[in-house]
């Protein structure tokens, strides 16, 4: 059979850089195709370019033997290429079948209360990604995953030949990921061409026919996932080693002082209890890791502890209540949140940002910082004077790290941090907390439902179920004891 998708000579530059350099692959129908690379190798540049929303230099796009390489991307579209994102972007007051409704009459929105068939369309492509309970409900108040599900539901709506997944995987959990594998699996078996980007190694490896390995814009491998994998320039750049922890560093008296003591804390969001009577406490210099799944409560407790959002309860931070303290005071008594969110000046650049979270250092000690962060995460240093916005998913979480540890907090809450970072990235962040923790007094509290990060740090672990603190316990139990789902 011939190319559904064919790519060739494609190359796309920003300035003096070169993101994506002379890549070209093809795609059949039927076929899906893998892309991996470390962050910022290009990969969402590349389906930007295929998609039109970035104009390629140079190169060959072409769907069915026609070239739209430069095409406008409302043609790309409506020639049939697909672009399912990763951050959801859904209108505020459409509900969820109202999307999918309009995804399946992309030219013309005064046909949305028409059409009885075009709704039974909806409704069944709404119960075939899991969102039959959910159908009538606006966006914002579903979890992470079911946004997930939305854009893929829209994607089968608009029914393109050749869909293009930009980190479907990112911030699933085990069962999810399946669930995701399986709707993705099912684009192939209808014969459309698949491109599929995510930094979940296992859930790519198992889902594709092929993979193709970028790094620094440029092809370095291409084969089956497992001749992929185990190409020596692809585990260097790319997967790195196992994620490992010296013993834990006994400091004397660790964990002994209290540091933060959460008692009972409740957050109602609306008529929806989004956390129910929750205590942990935090000592000095421990790691302590809140292990949930998505929607399971872990960012409404960090943002009740930060003062970002109100809660009944007791927070007592040194001894002292958190009660009345604004967001900005709290921060300053040492309690620094990286959010899931991210949460970066997009217009800025890399250094005005990293700058703003050194404010209170004296510049002598924010140059030190800055040294050791750049050190750590060297692409920050390339990409300096680069606006915020313009980084790759991964720089962007690299550079939320990295803000967070110049206002070297007492207290650090990382929030979900693997979320898009490279298998070698994760490692070395891994690497850095634990010198962290070697060399400082530093106490962080981690959320992840990524368990093969979470645990290896973590001294102690809260599993957080619908709002509640269901498990507490050693890292070591918990595969016995409520690992069920995670692992
Ligand atoms: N508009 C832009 N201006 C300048 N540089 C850009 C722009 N867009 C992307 N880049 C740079 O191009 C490189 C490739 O970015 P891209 O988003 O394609 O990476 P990626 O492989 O998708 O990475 P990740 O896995 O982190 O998502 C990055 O280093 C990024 O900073
Ligand atoms: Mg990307």
């Amino acid at each position: 059979m011939s190319a559904m998708l064919e790519v060739s000579g494609l190359t796309k530059r920003f300035g003096g850089l070169v993101a994506v350099k002379d890549i070209g692959f093809t795609i059949r129908g039927g076929e899906i195709l893998g892309l991996i690379g470390p962050n910022g190798s290009g990969k969402s540049t590349v389906m930007k370019c295929i998609m039109g929303i970035e104009k390629p230099n140079e190169g060959m796009v072409r769907l069915e033997g026609r070239d739209v390489a430069g095409w406008p991307t409302h043609r790309i579209a409506r020639a049939g290429i697909g672009l399912v994102f990763q951050h959801s972007h859904p209108l505020q007051r459409q509900t969820v079948l109202e999307h999918i409704v309009l995804a399946l009459l992309p030219d013309n929105l005064f046909m949305l209360t028409a059409d009885l068939h075009v709704r039974r369309r909806a409704e069944e492509i709404a119960a075939r990604v899991g969102l039959g309970g959910v159908m009538h409900r606006l966006p914002r108040t579903l979890p992470f995953a079911d946004l997930r599900r939305l854009e893929l539901a829209k994607a089968i709506a608009r029914n393109p030949k050749v869909v293009l997944v930009d980190e479907p995987f990112a911030g699933l959990t085990s069962g999810e990921v399946a669930d995701f594998s399986t709707l993705i699996g099912s684009f192939r078996a209808e014969g459309h061409a698949v491109l599929l980007v995510d930094h979940n190694v296992k859930g790519v490896a198992a889902l594709v026919d092929r993979v193709l390995a970028m790094y620094l814009g440029e092809r370095v491998a291409e084969g089956s996932a497992e001749e992929v994998m185990r190409n020596e320039t692809v585990r260097r750049v790319y997967l790195g080693g196992k994620i490992e922890t010296a013993a834990r560093p006994e400091r004397e008296g660790k964990g002994r002082t209290p540091l933060l003591d959460v008692r009972g804390v409740s957050v109602l969001y609306g008529k929806a209890q989004a956390l129910e009577d929750v205590s942990i406490h935090v000592g000095e210099g421990e790691f302590v890791s809140i292990v949930g799944l998505n929607g399971a409560g872990k960012t409404t407790l960090f943002n009740a502890i930060s003062g970002l959002v109100a809660s009944s309860g007791a927070i007592n931070w040194r001894g002292e209540t958190l009660a009345g303290r604004t967001p900005a005071q709290i921060a300053r008594g040492g309690i620094v949140q990286c959010p899931e969110s991210r949460e970066l000046f997009g217009e800025m650049s890399v250094r005005e940002n990293l700058d703003l979270g050194g404010q209170h250092c004296t510049p002598a000690e924010a140059e030190r910082q800055i040294a050791w962060l750049f050190e750590l995460f060297p692409i920050l240093q390339a990409r300096q004077g680069q606006a915020a916005r313009t980084l790759s998913g991964g720089e962007q979480q690299m550079l939320a790290i990295a803000r967070a540890l110049m206002m070297q907090p007492k207290l650090l809450i990382l929030d979900e941090p693997t979320l898009g970072l490279a298998p070698v990235i994760l490692e070395l962040l891994s690497k850095a907390l634990e010198r962290l923790r070697q060399t400082t007094d530093i106490t962080v509290l981690l959320g992840e439902q990524n368990v093969t990060f979470a645990l290896p740090h973590a001294d102690r672990v809260y599993v957080l179920e619908h709002a509640r603190i269901v498990w507490e316990g050693d890292p070591a139990r918990f595969a016995e004891e409520a690992g069920s789902g995670y692992l």
